[in-house]
């Protein structure tokens, strides 16, 4: 079993080498290099990142890697290929950018691949390589072979959905980002994390998918002790597109405006709901007393009920009178 990990890890090595190959010197990667160049990825990040094109060929990498003595029992385990009619096997990834994703010590244990915009490809945006003996997402962050270092030294780390987020901080400077590997953050990761920093920044996306995330993460990051905060971004955008079209000083404005766990909830309770008609702004008045009824310190509970009051326009001797009894009856 330690010798087919080490034969994972050495077939996914060699597969990251190929694609990369491919879309850095030969003709079938061009569309892709272009891809990645319009978007402002540079050879020096392709490099820095082992991006690779997965050409648009039905068995280019399985003839690749089996020409190299791999079996193919091998490379079904690694999940780089898929299982056709009459035992035919054709490769997982085709016409995508790849994105290599490594573990802590650097080895490749799986991939993402993103489909090219244009008008015949079809498919997931992100396609992503199965589970394997080496490979579980829940347990992994993307970019932290590079990022270890930084976020040890920052004591934080910036938290971001994707690939090519992290990939844009980093050039960026904001070298202690990492991504979750999709929205879905786990205990395991928080962990994770918690070996370099005792701080960490959560900036998703600022959409629908991207806040709900953001509050399970929070929840995730605070209960192991991290201290956490949130990067709210306009509504729409993502890390890797603020930072392109606005730069790493803007960014770092956003950084340093981070709001604190509590406030966040208190943002999504108020986000889109009218404030005004009375059934509603009881709702969300009832959601604010709940939320701050759960903090235990007396002057941060203070502080935040002062803040409630302002965001809602509601009497804060109220607010706080409503507050103290639920926080009395949670005792
Ligand atoms: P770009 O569109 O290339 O800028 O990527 P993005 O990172 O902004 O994409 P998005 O916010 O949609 O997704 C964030 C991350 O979630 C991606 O980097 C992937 O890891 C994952 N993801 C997104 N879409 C899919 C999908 O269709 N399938 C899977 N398995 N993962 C996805
Ligand atoms: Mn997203
Ligand atoms: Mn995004
Ligand atoms: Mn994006
Ligand atoms: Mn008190």
């Amino acid at each position: 079993v330690y010798k087919e990990r080490e034969e994972l890890f050495s077939l996914n090595k060699l597969a990251a080498r190929f694609y990369n190959y491919l879309l850095t010197e030969t003709n079938m990667g061009e569309k892709a290099l272009k891809y990645l160049n319009d978007r402002g990825f540079t050879k020096k990040d392709i490099n820095k990142f082992n991006l690779g094109y997965a050409a648009d060929e039905w068995q280019l990498l399985l003839n690749f890697l089996k020409k190299k003595n791999f079996s193919l029992h091998l490379i079904k385990k690694a999940g780089l290929i898929s299982e056709g009619k009459n035992n035919s096997y054709y490769d997982k990834f085709r016409n995508r950018v790849m994105f290599p994703i490594f573990n802590n010590r650097g080895e490749v244990i799986a991939f993402g691949g993103r489909i090219l915009e244009s008008e015949d490809n079809y498919g997931p945006k992100y396609l992503n390589s199965p589970e394997t003996k080496i490979f579980s997402k829940k347990k992994n962050l993307y970019g932290l072979h590079l990022a270890k270092d930084s976020i040890r030294k920052a004591n934080s780390c910036i938290i971001m959905e994707g690939y090519t987020d992290v990939i844009q901080a980093h050039k960026n400077g904001f070298e202690n980002s990492i991504a979750s590997l999709g929205t879905a953050f786990t205990e395991e990761q928080a962990k994770l994390i918690k070996r370099y920093a005792e701080n960490a920044y959560i900036a998703y996306d600022a959409d629908t998918a991207g806040n709900k995330a953001t509050l399970r993460g929070l929840d995730i990051l605070n209960e192991l002790g991290i201290n956490v905060k949130v990067i709210e971004l306009e509504e729409g955008s993502d890390p890797d597109q603020l930072l392109k079209q606005e730069g790493p000083n803007v960014f770092n404005d956003y950084l340093e405006k981070a709001v604190s766990l509590i406030d966040f909830k208190i943002n999504m309770i108020v986000k889109d709901k009218n404030l005004s008609e009375p059934g509603s702004r009881k709702k969300i008045l009832r959601s604010i007393i709940e939320l701050l009824s759960e903090v235990e310190d007396d002057l941060e509970r203070e502080i935040y009920i002062e803040r409630a009051a302002l965001k809602t326009n509601f009497k804060e001797n109220v607010l706080a009178q409503e507050v103290e009894k639920e926080f009395k009856k949670n005792r």
